[in-house]
This record gives structure tokens, sequence and C-alpha cells, in this order.
């Protein structure tokens, strides 16, 4: 991690009448950007900072069975160590596993390193995510999320197919890749005891922090890659900013009309319809720049894209042309783009919170901490001095928190203990965690699952329940599989598996805020008084008459692409059903069904309307509200099932299905007798 003297001191900026002023201390900084597209693959390999490293990489790699590896993001880590472990013949008696969080950085490295071996994906190199197995007999090189090896390890707890696993991104501390520590080192120890072939286990890390690796692993070795970062200059406002996007924008143009074209510009944002929404007025304002301002390409990147899409932030705009990047934090390591001269900090990020004590987890946009606001500065100087704005004032920097918290003790657990009692671990309430949440968000992970019916207490001890048992088959939050288990009682899995895909899939739908009118009017003739599963199981059946056409797509604000995958979700889910012997079928055009079965397997998520028409989750007596991109927006409906809670101003509850007290009562008789008040609505 650097720390603050690492870095030159900060210049301020002000607000000016149009743009922020910049203090002007560029000289010598600007440098012609180095040509990388010419530059033969082999060559760029060579290049790579990793690549001096080689030999003393391999001679310890060989030996330890634990190692931690520590370098810059772009210095060669994840696309080099598989190949030259591969290349050198370690753990070729079996897979070797490279962990992403993100399945866009899996599928794009793991076609990056195809390219480089020139092989074919799917081949000798492949990758495995969620829905998706681009993978065959001869695959040697595994890219994989860290969810679909936990997923594996299940079937496989010794994860007998690897000899390696390398859990990458381990810096960002997802809820999957904490709970991997634990498996992949229980794994390590059986194995030994039981001879089998040793695996070995690489954490990789692009921040400095890792005594808490090596500590966790067994006193692991610590390798250093040396970095090749080059000097940023960090620049904060003069004043705290009440519109980061406001601020963004003004930055994004103020770069544009100062500096030489072929600098590209990479903005952090929170999400994608934030995101959307600035891409749109940059392009408008693009349209109206003075003469001898040029052209710009303004690129949108998150996880939610589709991958073609994705891809795009990658190649190099048109000569004269400026590449501005708006991204999520996807692009703070896990993705390397090259030419990127300066960085726009907007300082937030959208992350996972979650609170014990109400059960609840939102989707909130917070404050990024001090070690992420240095990866994104860092994304400026990979190739040549580079420039951070962050939107928020240097006394603002000094009290954001130094570390992010890792996900484990800031989300809904029962997914993750769902998991671990399906890997067989014994005592879930004592699990092997690099750093235990909290004893309130793991019991009351277990209550949520004992609610579904998934577990079962005996004697102090809890037990996976047949259901649950076949719950954890999915690859779903355990609503989403108890809902589809409860589907043939009511005959209507066809619609439920329709309803779970969607909404396992991002964003089907585009919500762009300046046509707030025309959407409205398009979503109109699919919309449901029944909520908005209904409506987007609507909206699902008209795109499938009209076999997904592009036209249709765009006059009614669908993601063409996104609802393409529903289809392929679809399939899957389907087979795992099969797989289970469940009765499928179809109740048609009869809605009342879907949602009974929606209140019986997701009843936590329960809304009631009060006298004076505001609404309270039944399960905390929290107060929330309807988002209003929801169809029940207008209406005040007695009862409700929700999806998520997003909290930004409010907090709001996504995805509606109107439902009966009576059905929450039925799904839940003692849970919900104390809580339900039928006679009020
Ligand atoms: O893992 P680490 O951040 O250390 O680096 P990497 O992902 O192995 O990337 C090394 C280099 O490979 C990057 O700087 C890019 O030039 C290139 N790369 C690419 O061109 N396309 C990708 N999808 C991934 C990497
Ligand atoms: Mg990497």
């Amino acid at each position: 991690m650097p720390n603050d003297h690492d870095h030159p001191p900060a210049k301020k900026f002000k607000p000016g009448s149009v743009f922020f002023r910049y203090d002007k201390n560029k000289s010598g900084m600007l440098l012609p950007r180095k040509g990388n597209a010419t530059t033969p693959i082999e060559v760029q390999r060579k290049q790579l900072p990793i690549y001096q490293a080689k030999p003393q990489l391999l001679n310890q790699l060989r030996q330890l069975h634990n190692a931690i590896l520590i370098g810059e993001t772009g210095s060669g880590k994840t696309t080099q160590i598989p190949q030259y472990l591969y290349e050198a013949g370690i753990g070729r008696q079996g897979l070797i596993a490279i962990t992403q969080p993100r399945r866009v950085a899996a599928i794009s490295l793991a076609g990056r390193v195809a390219e480089e071996k020139r092989t074919q994906l799917g081949k000798l190199v492949g990758y495995t995510v969620r829905f998706e197995d681009v993978t065959s007999s001869e695959t040697k090189l595994k890219f994989m999320t860290d969810g679909m090896l936990l997923r594996e390890a299940i079937g496989d707890p010794l994860l007998l197919r690897y000899t390696v696993v390398v859990l990458d991104e381990a810096h960002e501390r997802t809820v999957h890749t904490d709970v991997l520590f634990g498996v992949v080192k229980a794994a390590q120890r059986r194995r030994r005891e039981l001879n089998k072939i040793p695996l070995k286990v690489i954490v990789m890390s692009a921040t400095m922090d890792v005594d808490l690796f090596s500590e966790y692993f067994n006193k692991s070795p610590v390798l250093y890659l040396e970095g090749r970062q080059h000097p940023i200059q960090i620049y904060y406002t003069k004043h705290p900013q009440s519109d980061y996007l406001q601020a963004a924008l003004i930055t994004i143009f103020q770069i544009h009309q100062e500096a030489p074209p072929s600098h590209d510009i990479l903005v952090f944002m929170t999400g994608q319809e934030e995101i959307e929404a600035l891409a749109r007025t940059c392009r408008d304002i693009a349209k109206h720049l003075p003469d001898g301002c040029g052209p710009m390409v303004v690129i949108p990147l998150y996880a939610s894209l589709p991958p073609a899409q994705q891809l795009r932030c990658f190649q190099p705009a048109p000569k004269g042309c400026r590449k501005v990047i708006l991204s999520t934090n996807i692009a703070e390591t896990s993705v390397t783009i090259s030419g990127i001269k300066f960085v726009i900090d907007s300082g937030m990020v959208k992350a996972k919170r979650f609170s014990p004590d109400s059960g609840l987890e939102v989707l909130a946009v917070q404050r990024v901490s001090k070690a992420q606001a240095w990866q994104r500065a860092g994304r400026a100087g990979r190739e040549e001095s580079g420039s951070c704005y962050r939107l928020y004032t240097e006394n603002e920097f000094d009290s954001l928190i130094p570390m992010t918290v890792p996900e484990i003790q800031r989300c809904n657990l029962s997914s993750v203990m769902l998991q671990l009692m399906a890997l067989g671990v014994p005592d879930v309430m004592n699990f092997d965690f690099m750093s235990k949440p909290s004893t309130e968000a793991v019991r009351s992970a277990v209550n949520h699952l004992e609610l579904l019916g998934a577990v079962e207490r005996k004697e102090g001890q809890v037990f996976l329940t047949a259901l649950g048992k076949k719950m954890a088959s999915f690859p779903l939050e355990p609503r989403y599989s108890k809902t589809i288990l409860l589907s043939p009682d009511y005959s209507c899995s066809d619609e439920i598996l329709s309803i779970v895909s969607l909404l396992s899939v991002d964003t089907v739908l585009f919500n762009p805020p300046a046509k707030r009118e025309e959407v409205l009017a398009a979503r109109k003739k699919f919309s449901s008084s029944e909520g908005d599963h209904i409506t987007l199981l609507n909206i699902y059946r008209a795109f499938k008459k009209v076999s997904g056409n592009k036209e249709w797509c765009r006059e009614n604000f669908v993601n063409s692409r996104n609802m393409g995958l529903v289809k392929d979700v679809q399939a899957q889910l389907r087979d795992i059903c099969l797989k289970l012997n469940m009765k499928l079928g179809s109740c048609g055009s009869e809605m009342g069904n879907v949602r009974r079965c929606i209140a019986h397997g997701m009843f936590v998520n329960a809304a009631e309307l009060q006298p004076d028409g505001s609404y309270l989750a039944l399960d905390t007596h929290q107060p929330v509200s309807i988002h209003p991109s929801s169809v029940l927006f207008q209406g005040k409906p007695a009862y409700v099932v929700f999806n998520e809670l997003l909290h930004t101003s409010r907090c709001y509850m996504r995805d509606l299905c109107l439902v009966d007290a009576d059905w929450l009562l039925e799904a839940a008789p003692e849970y919900f007798g104390r809580k339900l008040h039928p006679s009020k609505s």
C-alpha cells in the first residue's frame, strides 16, 4: 500500500464559472502515447514487469505450497503466472485454476491468454462463469469466477481435479474468495493427510497489505514484483461537491479542451444507470463543442454489460479522438486498460451493506476507502506519468477509512452458510474464516435458512434438510432456489424459471432517466397491476414472440443481449430441475399462482402498507418506499414482496410483487403470526 509520502504533493483545484480551474503544472508530462497495438504479442509478454522475475519466481513457486504474490495492476500476474507454471511443467498432473471476482475479468483474461498461447479459447485455455462453461477435456488453464470454484468444491471438496489454485485479486476480499481461502486451506491439509497429489495455492494481490494472508496460510512467503508505476499528480477539489456527476462532467470537458487527444480519460462512477446517463450527456455535449476541440468516444464499462461491449474499452480510439471510459470499480484492478493518462475519481462506490440487527442487506452508494482511492489513482500512471482528479477535498480524503471492509463482514451470509453446509463443513458457526463475520450475522443467516426450511437444529447443531440440499444445487440465492423448488406445487415452474432467470441476469430493461415518459409509454403495454415480476414476464414473453427482433427491443427499451442470456440461464436452471426429478409445467395466463409461489418463496422480503401511506418491511419494521421504476409506484398495494433494497436518499424496494396477507401467513405462520395486521388493509 503506498502511503501519502509516496505520492507527489497534492495540488488544489478550485471551481471556476464554467469549469473547475485546475492549477496548471503539467510541463513535461505530456508525452506522446507509445504504440502498443502494433507490438507483437510475444514482445508484449516480454515487456511486462513480471518477465524479469520469471526465473526467480518459478524457482520459488516450484518449491512452495503456499505463496503470496504482490504486484501492481498490469504487471502481468494474472496472464503470465498460469502460463509460466504450465510451461515449466508445474502442476501438470491436473488443472490450474485462476479465480476472479468478476465474470468479465475471467472471460477477457481467458481470451487474452488463449491469444498469447495461440490456441482457440476453450481448448488449452478456458473459462467457467455462472451459466457459461467454455472448457473442454484439453483445458489446463481454467479461468473462473471465485463463485464457480466454490460450487465445484461442493461436489469435490478436495478439489482433486486441480493441482494449482490461484486466488487472484485477493485484496478485493469478495465473500466467495474469502470462503475459498478456508476451502483450499482445508483441501490442502486433507490431501496431505490422504497422501494425494499436493495442492499448490497462490494468492495474488495488487496491494501490499498482505500480512493477514500470510498469517492465515501458515506464514507463507510473500513475493514482491518490482512495480512500474509512474508519478501521478493528485488534485483535490477546493470545496466539497454536492453533485459528483456534475463535477465529473465538468472535469471531463475541461481535460478534453486542454489535453492532447491521445490522452484517454478513465472516470470512476458507481453504477450502470449513472454511467449510462453520464455517457449520454457527454455525447450530447461533445456534439456542440467549439472548433479546435477534437471528437471523443465515450465508453461505458460495468459488470452487466455484454462481454462484446466490455471489450470496446480495450480498443484504441481512432486517431485524433479521445477515449473517455466511464467505469464502475471494475477498472480499479481487475481489468487493465492502456493509454489512460487521466483518472477522475468520484470517490464513491456502490457496495453491499448489511445490518445483522435488521437482517437486511442493501446496496448503497458509499465512500471508497483510501486503498481504493489509491488504486484508482494508480490507473493513470501505468505507461507514463499521469494525473488523478479527485472530486472531493483533501480533508474528505483524510477522513476515508483506510481499507475496504471485507464483503463477508457486510453481506447477508445465508447463501454462503448454505454452501458451507453443502460442502460438508461440520461446524459452520466456527468455520476457519480469515476475517470472521460477526456472530450475529452468522446467526441471522442460519435463522434465515431455518425459516426457508433449508436447515434444522437438533441439540444445538445445525443440519441441512433434504430441501436445503436441493436448494444448494442451484447457483442462486436461497430464496430463489426455494421459489423454484416450490413452483411445481403451483403448476407454474415455467413462469418461475423465467422470472428467476430474468432477475439473475442484470438489467434486461433500459431505464434512461431522460426518456422517462417514452419508457413509461412503451412499458404500458406490458405493465401489470400485479407487479414487476409479472411485468417482466410479459415483456419476456413478448420478446420471445418477436424472436428478439432488434427494432422491437429498441422501441421497448429492452436490452436484447441480456434478454438473450435469460434463455440460456433458464435452460440451465431447467436442467438442474430435471436432475432433481421435478415436474415442470406452465399455468398459462393465470398469474395468481405465480404470485402465490413468489410469496411463499420470498416471504422474508415482505412489506406492509401503513395507515399513513408509507411502508414497513415486515421482518425488521424498517421504513421502506416503492422505487419509482416499479409498476406499483403509483398504486398503494397493502402487501408486497420485493427483491432488493436500494439505499439512496431513502430505502427503496426494487422489483415488487403484489401478494395477499393470507399467502404470507400460509408460508410462515409462526413467523408472521405476530407481525401481520391484515385487518388494517
Ligand atoms: O494481473 P496483472 O494486473 O498484474 O496484469 P495482467 O492482467 O496479467 O495484464 C498484463 C498485461 O496484459 C496488461 O498490461 C495488458 O497490456 C495485457 N492484457 C490485455 O491486453 N488484455 C487483457 N484482457 C488482459 C491483459
Ligand atoms: Mg490481475
